[in-house]
């Protein structure tokens, strides 16, 4: 086998509509239920990978520094993966540029393992198919495995490692934007991987989630497909507010939002008195996306910027691309 010298990927983060929280399996990420989300068109991941076979360990680069912790040690067991699959041994040098905020509840792990997913793959000459490479991302972060897709994509929950992958979904003339309102761009205090694992063993309020969710699942599949925006928008809503409730419910609690999110919560609320179809969601971090549609777009982000003044940063994003290989030099 010849080995690319060389493979760059890019991909962009996705925004979960209807949200994935508690692993069924933790080593193959298998969740609970499934998902579906939207890519955004900001804050992209852009990766190199580069196998080379002076190499004593994988050498892993992010934003321009050398790394040698245990997100650099995800890296390699990734890669591990990529290896096994094709039988080599050679170690590779990795190098990472993320446009946007890092574990900050903004996606950064799914814009960052889908992008490592494909330039590993490509680098390492594994052929696969999207659905292959949604199921390989999924390995290193379950929502890496939308982020293969653009626009709206639903990572179905399945039953093991073939049935467990991502796949876009047409909606019906929907033009959507998410507006964003950065509040802490810093790391999270406790991973996703952690608070789910606590949810899932010890929230009293788990079991509502598991029946709750399919049911919001299937119920955005129809406003996607029926282009029924006012739908899609309370669930998205209900369905993140419905997620942090499990996770207010553990023991210990996990509490990802801040009085600043409360605040943008209430502004939300008060735009759509005022006749904007606006709703927010929140993920593993205090930061909180509004839903809205593109010709609202800049009315929700004056809002949120008046509100928020000094604190935080407003990014209007909209529908972006799914992963793809940008540069291969052999
Ligand atoms: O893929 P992870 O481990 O970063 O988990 C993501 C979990 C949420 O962002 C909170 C929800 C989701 O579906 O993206």
């Amino acid at each position: 086998m010849t080995l690319l010298p060389c493979a760059t990927a890019i991909a962009y983060p996705n925004i979960a509509l209807i949200k994935y929280w508690g692993k069924r399996d933790e080593a193959l990420i298998l969740p609970m239920t499934g998902s579906l989300s939207l890519t955004l068109d900001v804050h992209a991941t852009t990766t190199t990978v580069s196998p080379d076979a002076r190499l004593s360990a994988d050498a892993v680069e992010f934003n321009g520094t050398l790394i040698d912790d245990a997100a650099a040690r995800k890296v390699a067991v990734f890669l591990d993966l990529v290896r096994q699959r094709v039988g080599s041994r050679v170690f590779a040098r990795v190098r990472t540029r993320n446009d946007g905020p890092t574990a900050a509840g903004l996606a950064s792990s799914a814009s960052g393992f889908a992008a490592l997913a494909a330039a590993a793959a490509h680098a390492y000459a594994l052929e696969l198919t999207p659905r292959e490479l949604s199921r390989l991302a999924r390995r290193g972060s379950g929502s890496a495995s939308r982020s293969v897709f653009g626009g709206f994509a639903i990572w179905h929950a399945g039953q093991d490692d073939a049935s467990s992958f991502a796949e876009p979904v047409q909606a019906a003339s929907l033009d959507v934007a998410m507006v964003m309102a950065v509040i802490q761009a810093g790391q999270k205090a406790i991973s996703s991987r952690v608070a789910m694992r606590r949810t899932v063993e010890t929230s009293p309020f788990y079991p509502g989630w598991l029946h709750q969710n399919p049911l919001d699942l299937e119920a955005m599949q129809q406003a996607l497909a029926a282009g029924d925006f006012t739908r899609m928008g309370e669930l998205t809503e209900a369905n993140a507010l419905r997620m942090h409730a499990t996770m207010l419910g553990a023991m210990p609690p996990v509490r990802y939002l801040a009085p600043d999110s409360l605040r943008i919560l209430d502004e939300v609320a008060a735009l759509r008195q005022r006749g904007v179809p606006a709703y927010a969601t929140m993920d593993a971090g205090p930061n909180v996306k509004v839903l809205c549609q593109r010709h609202d777009a800049l009315a929700v982000a004056d809002a949120l910027r008046a509100l928020l003044g000094d604190v935080g940063r407003v990014v209007v994003a909209h529908a972006g691309p799914g992963v793809r290989v940008c540069e291969a030099e052999g």
